[in-house]
Formats: C-alpha cells, sequence, structure tokens
C-alpha cells in the first residue's frame, strides 16, 4: 500500500503544533500500524533532515497501554477492541490518507509529537488503587478466601483496564470515570478491598476532579473505544459505592 500520513509535529510541550504530511509507499497489509511508523522514521532517519517522529510505545502485543494514537478521528483507530499496537494495516485502503494526532484531554498534556503526559492516570492510583497488605504474622493462603465466582469474573474484568487514556481521548467532556471506575470496581467486588472501599472510592474521585477530567454524561464513547471493552457499567457501580461512602461516613 501506497499511504499519506497526515501527523501532529509539535517539538516540545510549550511548542505549536502543526500536521504535516508524509508518504509512505509498498507497506505490507500485514504490518502493524507501529511497524508503519517505524518504516516512516528509518526513512526520516536515513534522510537525516528531520526528526523522528516520537510516540509512545513498549509491549507491542496490547497489555501494557503504553501505545496511545488517535487516529482518523478514533483513539487506537478504526478497530474495536484492539490497542494501536495490535491494529494492522489491514484495516487501510491503498492510496488512503491517514491522520494521526496525540490524545487531545487537557490532563494529557502533549510532551512531544504524539506523546501525551499520563501521570495524571499515576497520581489517581495513588490516591487510592491498592490495597493496604501487612506483611508481618501469619496470613491466610489468598485462596483460602470464598469468592463467588461471579464476582472474581467481573473483577478480573474489570481488571484488564490497561490504563491506556482512549476512554479520556473518546469523552468529548474528557472524563476520566471508566479508568477510575475499572480500578474501584476490581476492588470493591473482592473481599480484600472492601476494607479500604470507603476511603478509597472518595479519595480517587477527589483526586480525578483536582486533575482537570470532565464529568461523565453517558454517552457511552469510553466503552465502545475501550481496547479491552471495558463495560460503563462499572461507572455505575462506582457511583454507588461513592454514595454509599458519603451517607455512611461519620459525621464531623
Ligand atoms: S478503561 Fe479502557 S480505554 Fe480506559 S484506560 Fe482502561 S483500558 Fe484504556
Ligand atoms: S504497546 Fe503495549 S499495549 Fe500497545
Amino acid at each position: 500500500m501506497d499511504l499519506t500520513l497526515k501527523i501532529w509535529r509539535q517539538a516540545s510541550a510549550g511548542a505549536k503544533g502543526q500536521f504535516v504530511n508524509y508518504q509512505v509507499k509498498n507497506i505490507s497489509a500485514e504490518a502493524s500500524f507501529l511497524e508503519m511508523l517505524d518504516i516512516l522514521n528509518e526513512e526520516l532517519v536515513m534522510k537525516g533532515n528531520e526528526e523522528p517522529v516520537a510516540f509512545d510505545h513498549d509491549c507491542r502485543e496490547g497489555i501494557c497501554g503504553a501505545c496511545s494514537l488517535y487516529i482518523n478521528g478514533r483513539p487506537h483507530g478504526p478497530d474495536r477492541g484492539i490497542t494501536t499496537c495490535q491494529m494492522h494495516m489491514r484495516n487501510f485502503k491503498d492510496g488512503e490518507t491517514i491522520v494521526i494526532e496525540p490524545w487531545r484531554a487537557k490532563p494529557f498534556p502533549v510532551i512531544k509529537d504524539l506523546m501525551v503526559d499520563r501521570t495524571a492516570f499515576d497520581e489517581i492510583i495513588q490516591a487510592g488503587g491498592y490495597v493496604s497488605v501487612r506483611t508481618g504474622g501469619t496470613l491466610p493462603d489468598a485462596n483460602a478466601l470464598p469468592i463467588p465466582k461471579a464476582a472474581s469474573d467481573e473483577a478480573m474484568d474489570a481488571a484488564s483496564c490497561i490504563g491506556c487514556g482512549a476512554c479520556v481521548a473518546a469523552c468529548k467532556n474528557a472524563s476520566a470515570m471508566l479508568f477510575v471506575s475499572a480500578k474501584v470496581s476490581q476492588l470493591a467486588l473482592l473481599p480484600q478491598g472492601k476494607l479500604e472501599a470507603r476511603e478509597r472510592v472518595q479519595n480517587m474521585v477527589k483526586k480525578m476532579d483536582e486533575l482537570g477530567f470532565g464529568n461523565c454524561t453517558n454517552t457511552y464513547a469510553c466503552e465502545a473505544e475501550c481496547p479491552k471493552e471495558i463495560s460503563v457499567t462499572h461507572i455505575a457501580r462506582m457511583n454507588r459505592e461513592y454514595l454509599s461512602a458519603k451517607i455512611t461516613a461519620p459525621q464531623k
């Protein structure tokens, strides 16, 4: 395939960005999207008059959540239920123009070209996305705790969130509710997470708001674009957890 790539180039966080057009030729339909960008970058390096395009990637197998490209107006591109790194060029046609942008959301500032800073997600996790475990003394075996199969299945589904940020990029409000609710749900469904549930949901929601993520207005764009197909039912669970935490919080 011969393709035209319209790529967002931005030298640094404070610099003014712009779209730049590139031509790539003889791209195999079996190449992954990131391999196609590697080919472009090799050509740019060989020519020597322009810096390669900066983009995030790590595992390239859909598990780390690093890859984050907005392709033809959709986070992770046209295919459903997969990350950018898992998408192949057979999703595009010979002669097509592909528009490639970084995630666009205030809490995810651009670092360079297609790379954004997703530290905001780390800060939300630090606010409560964990369980405190005492390591001294004798602990029961993890599998000695009876957990209903339905709850463990649902917790596992929530735990499949890879923190990529596509839900925020897809949302017109830049809401992080799908991400935060997946993390809240995953722990709220299991006995190990129940002890700190009340503080967890309040602290994570507070941090999410502080960082400038918008509110959920039920467009479901997040669920539609999530590469792990996390369900919006987790947002409903988080709202219930939040309400119940507020009602049962000790009065001051
Ligand atoms: S909920 Fe889905 S889209 Fe959002 S961070 Fe997790 S995996 Fe990515
Ligand atoms: S590079 Fe790890 S999920 Fe895409």
